[in-house]
């Protein structure tokens, strides 16, 4: 069994001629079918898997870590590229929790307050095709690939950022990200396991997904960990439990933050790889 996974967006550009932008992307192809992971912040992700010579019409289902813009900004624009392909012509299963469309907004500085919800309302990516299959559970993607629901918080160092809220009627309340999702790909190697940006918390993830499959050995991890911002008394406590896992793959993107990154390729030596725009993985 082969799983190839191509990131079509990250914050950086790990290729020539692609673009890099916060956020994430990555296809997925299986055995059994191709899907997407997110879709980076904006319409730039097109270019990218032009570029990149990956044909989207191939896409059977699309999933999305949780409702931020820089994973779902480029959700209309890819149901329009599959609209014009003419490749699913009764839409496409999207895949998330039902909490994506909920206001979602960061306070930087105790000052500003930016909006970073997804930026579309669920009717307009519905008279594009969007098929929602919206669930607090895990939901099946092909039959050795799975989304694992909400995700329970067990560590104690794994706090979700301070500065992000959503709204209850006028008043800003801080958001528990109950969306956040990620992605378990089974195999005979062990789980693989895919990161959107783990607000939740990496290891919690990581528990969350041996728990959910009954399967200890966790083969790989790829993207967003979220240890941007981290204290290094969590980045340590994290990297200790993932050397306890003792994961033989870890590609770290996005929310990483690069003082994280370096710290796990230290620590990781080979096992380490930067996941980046243009990063091509075969598991
Ligand atoms: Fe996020
Ligand atoms: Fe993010």
């Amino acid at each position: 069994m082969t799983v190839k996974i191509t990131t079509l967006m990250e914050n950086t550009s790990g290729a020539p001629f692609i673009c890099g932008e916060w956020g994430l992307s990555m296809l997925v192809e299986t055995d059994e079918n191709t899907f997407l992971f997110d879709t980076g912040p904006s319409e730039r992700i097109i270019e990218n898997a032009q570029r990149l010579g990956v044909d989207l019409s191939k896409i059977d289902k699309i999933a999305l870590s949780h409702g931020h813009y820089d994973h779902t900004g480029g959700l209309q624009a890819v149901l329009i590229n599959l609209l014009e392909s003419g490749a699913k012509p009764d839409g496409i299963e999207i895949i998330a929790h039902p909490d994506i469309f909920q206001p979602k907004f960061v306070h930087i500085k105790d000052a500003v307050t930016r909006d970073i919800g997804i930026p579309f309302a669920r009717e307009e990516l519905e008279a594009l095709g969007a098929r929602f299959n919206l669930s607090p559970d895990p939901v099946q993607i092909n039959s050795f690939t799975t989304t694992t629901g909400e995700i329970a918080t067990t560590t104690e160092y794994e706090q979700i950022e301070a500065t992000l809220h959503t709204k209850k009627g006028d008043q800003y309340v801080p958001d528990e990200l109950a969306d956040d999702l990620s992605v378990i790909i089974k195999t005979e190697k062990g789980l693989i396991v895919l990161l959107g940006c783990a607000h939740r918390g990496i290891i919690n993830t990581l528990n969350h997904a041996r728990q959910q499959t009954g399967i200890e050995k966790i083969y790989a991890v790829i993207g967003g960990t979220h240890l941007i911002g981290a204290s290094r008394q969590r980045i340590d406590a994290t990297i200790a439990a993932l050397k306890e896992m003792k994961i033989e793959k870890i590609g770290a993107s996005h929310c990483t933050g690069l003082a994280a990154a370096a710290l796990l390729a230290n620590a990781f030596k080979d096992a380490f790889f930067f996941n980046n725009a243009g990063t091509r993985t075969v598991l």
